[in-house]
């Protein structure tokens, strides 16, 4: 795959209203994301300016084998963090953990759990999660993809969008009997449902069975259905893997406007040049920890981590000559200072 292909900025999906171009190609709003963590130490648990995710002492045993082993981690939000490693290294099932799909075995327990201090507690946009089920986590604003996509194949893909809405109708009794409230919001779903697919490419579609989509386009579908909650974090489980190159650099778009639009993205993807390209933060995981964390311009060229790759990903091409460097990054956050100042002084 060529590197302009996936060029920061390259799909014009990326320059939709409401988000500014600067000159270098990179969205204000990236740069932004971009300057936010700009002074933050590349260091495993790393305390960020403004984290909407917290995570400590998450660790997952499946029999003898300790799959995830988390000290501590915090997300920033507002900007896209990749998490990467080598397969087995736990970031899925670290997913499950955060999003209410899984227990921590160090979760508190009344009886016998960890001792005071060590037992695993996560907070999303500062409130307490670690006990919450993945409903409820999602009702609060944290949703997610899978690495097995999970559309519904008997269903039909706008069936499938509905699924994702939250306050459906029939699950309140008191709208439910209130029919004028009840086709309001089933009107509103709808209309929701139909502006996803378009912005998806996926609306032609729409009276089709999810099963009879392309995997790139059940990826789209997911990733569709997933906003229909208007969601503050989306958390990506390889949202690449097994898409056709042609549809590649939109996904891609789509992810950076997302960010662009103020939400936080967490995604995990194989693609070093993916990663590379879109993201403002990467975390690495190796045998349930993280090794390393911190923009990707430090982080994929730490020997440690090139290293814990070479072991699994021979082929993964972690060579790239288009990375911007520091100084484009600097000059992008001083556009978007003097932009914030100009703005400040015309309406001052
Ligand atoms: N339900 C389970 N029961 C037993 N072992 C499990 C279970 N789920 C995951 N594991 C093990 O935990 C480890 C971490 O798996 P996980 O799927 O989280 O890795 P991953 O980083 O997502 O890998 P990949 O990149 O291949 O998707 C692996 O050794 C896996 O075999
Ligand atoms: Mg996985």
């Amino acid at each position: 795959m060529s590197s302009d292909m996936i060029a920061p900025g390259a799909d014009d999906d990326t320059t939709r209203a409401g988000t500014t171009t600067l000159s270098h190609g990179m969205t204000a709003a990236g740069a932004a994301a971009k300057a936010s963590v700009a002074g933050v130490a590349a260091v495993p648990g790393v305390s960020k300016p403004d984290p909407i995710l917290t995570v400590d002492h998450v660790i997952r045993r499946f029999g003898g084998m300790t799959a995830v082993d988390v000290g501590h981690l915090e997300v920033q939000r507002g900007i896209i963090t990749a998490l990467i490693g080598p397969n087995g290294a736990g970031k899925t099932t670290f997913f499950n953990l955060i999003t209410g799909f899984d227990k921590p075995s160090s979760a508190p327990r009344l009886i016998g759990g960890p001792k005071a201090g060590e037992a695993a507690k996560s907070t999303f946009n500062g409130r307490d999660v670690g006990n919450t089920g993945a409903t409820k986590v999602a009702k609060m604003g944290m949703v997610r993809t899978f690495q097995l996509t999970k559309a519904l194949s008997k269903l039909t893909v706008i069936e499938n969008m509905r699924l994702g809405a939250k306050d459906q109708p029939g699950e309140n009794l008191f709208v439910s009997v209130l029919k004028p409230l009840w086709v309001k919001r089933e009107l509103e779903i709808t209309a929701k449902a139909e502006e996803l697919l378009a912005r998806f490419k996926l609306l032609d579609k729409k009276d089709d069975m999810a099963g009879s989509l392309s995997g790139g386009q059940k990826k789209l579908l997911e990733m569709a259905r997933a906003l229909m909650s208007d969601p503050v974090m989306i958390m990506l489980d390889e949202p690449m893997a097994g898409v056709n190159p042609a549809l590649t650099q939109s996904l891609l778009g789509h992810i950076q406007s997302l960010r662009d639009e103020g939400m936080t993205v967490l995604f995990v993807e194989h693609d070093m040049n993916m990663v590379r390209h879109i993201s403002d933060w990467v975390v690495v995981m190796a045998e349930g920890k993280v090794v390393a964390e911190g923009p990707a311009s430090t982080v994929m060229n730490d020997p440690a981590v090139i290293d814990a790759y070479l072991g699994a990903h021979h082929n993964t091409d972690l060579g790239d000559d288009s990375l911007l460097t520091d100084e484009v990054a600097e000059e992008l956050a001083a556009e978007v200072q003097n932009e914030a100042l100009t703005e400040g002084e015309t309406k001052a």
